[in-house]
């Protein structure tokens, strides 16, 4: 097993390991030596495949287990169903010095996390990722949230988890393409923080390839995503690094109405796009998008999504904060210095925008 200590305002460690589900109650135990309720929130997905084995090791264990299961999908990450879950942890009598675990994808890690974070004034919770998306990127660092009308994540918070369970085996289930959406964020760490490691992707490039390594594959990027959180908890400054091609990914993600494309498709061609645009402000190397378009293509992830028509052009310009009133001049971007290596760059929102309209082939 592999251990991380993220040194937060409220450390943590995350353990990856074959066989941690099994040993959720043990190693919760271990975690929250006080605790004795465990309000265990999964969805209709993951559910089925892992909620009795994790509920029945956590009873082993000597916790009561209350089992919650939304309905799997962003709908859920509502503010009415965080309200429901509030009412469910409170009929079930849990207590401060109790405990919420979040067993799924990113949408449940984001809400029971949410829920922990502001049920009575905030309790401890426990992320067991179950896809690889969760796994690297949003079951570590502490951001929780739920949708609201205007938005994705606007209302959350900044609450670090008390303990992260990583078993590499719930990942054989994953659909395919789901398993390439994390793989987005996997090629993400590779680009902003080391050099190495992408050409330890390039040399691995297949689903089978991945998940004979996966052990190193997951501590390498939550070791970088550790790295950056613990500089910069609260997302003030270096964090920004992580949402290298989420600014256009976003713009992308929207314009399929969050479902022709994946987060992590969506992603992957914002990656090419913002290197494209930093090429054209003097910043970055041609040579490093072909070699990232190769690692993204072995993984069937989009290089470049069609950014022609009116609907798209409003997507771009919201991406780049030009439909927000107050939203300043400027905005900071992330581009490649080359491969390994990260920028954050501040441009006018307007010039951006121009090499995107280029791009997008409308000037
Ligand atoms: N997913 C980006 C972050 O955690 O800051």
């Amino acid at each position: 097993m592999k251990t991380i200590r993220v040194r937060t305002g409220r450390p943590y460690s995350i353990l990856i390991g074959r066989g941690l589900l099994d040993q959720a109650g043990e190693q919760v135990r271990a975690a929250l030596p006080k605790a004795g309720k465990i309000a265990l929130v999964t969805d209709s997905t993951a559910g089925p495949l892992y909620l009795e084995r994790v509920a029945a090791s956590l009873e082993r264990a000597g916790f009561t287990v209350l089992r919650c299961t939304v309905p799997a999908g962003e709908g859920s990450k509502s503010a009415e169903t965080l309200a429901a879950l509030w009412e469910k942890f409170m009929e079930f009598g849990l207590t401060r010095t109790d405990a919420v675990a979040a067993l799924g994808g990113g949408m449940v890690g984001d809400l029971a996390g949410f829920a922990a974070a502001t049920i009575l004034r905030g309790v401890d919770y426990v992320q067991i990722p179950t896809t690889l998306l969760a796994q690297v990127d949003s079951s570590v660092g502490g951001k929780v949230a739920v949708d609201l009308r205007a938005g994705k994540n606007l209302a959350g918070a900044f609450w670090q988890p008390s303990l992260v369970l990583m078993a590499p085996e719930v990942l054989d289930t994953l659909p395919d393409r789901d398993f390439s959406s994390g793989m987005a964020e996997v090629i993400k760490y590779g680009c902003i923080a080391d050099r190495t490691f992408f050409d330890f992707l390039a040399a691995h490039g297949s689903r089978k390839a991945i998940m004979e390594e996966i052990e190193s594959v997951l501590y390498i990027c939550c070791n970088i995503k550790r790295k950056v959180v613990e500089e910069d908890e609260r997302d003030t400054g270096l964090r920004m690094i992580l949402n290298f091609g989420h600014t256009i990914g976003h713009a992308f993600e929207r314009l399929g109405n969050y479902e022709k494309w994946t987060h992590g498709e969506a992603v992957a061609a914002g990656m090419c796009s913002a290197i494209e645009v930093g090429l054209r402000l003097g910043d970055g190397r041609k040579e490093d998008l072909e070699e990232l378009k190769g690692l993204l293509e072995a993984f069937q992830l989009p290089t470049r999504i069609s950014c022609r028509g009116n609907e798209a052009w409003e997507a771009i310009v919201s991406a780049v904060g030009l439909d927000k009133k107050g939203a300043g001049e400027e905005l900071t971007m992330i581009f490649l210095k080359r491969l390994g290596e990260a920028i954050a760059v501040r441009r006018k929102r307007t010039e951006i925008l121009e090499i995107l309209a280029g791009l997008c082939g409308r000037g």
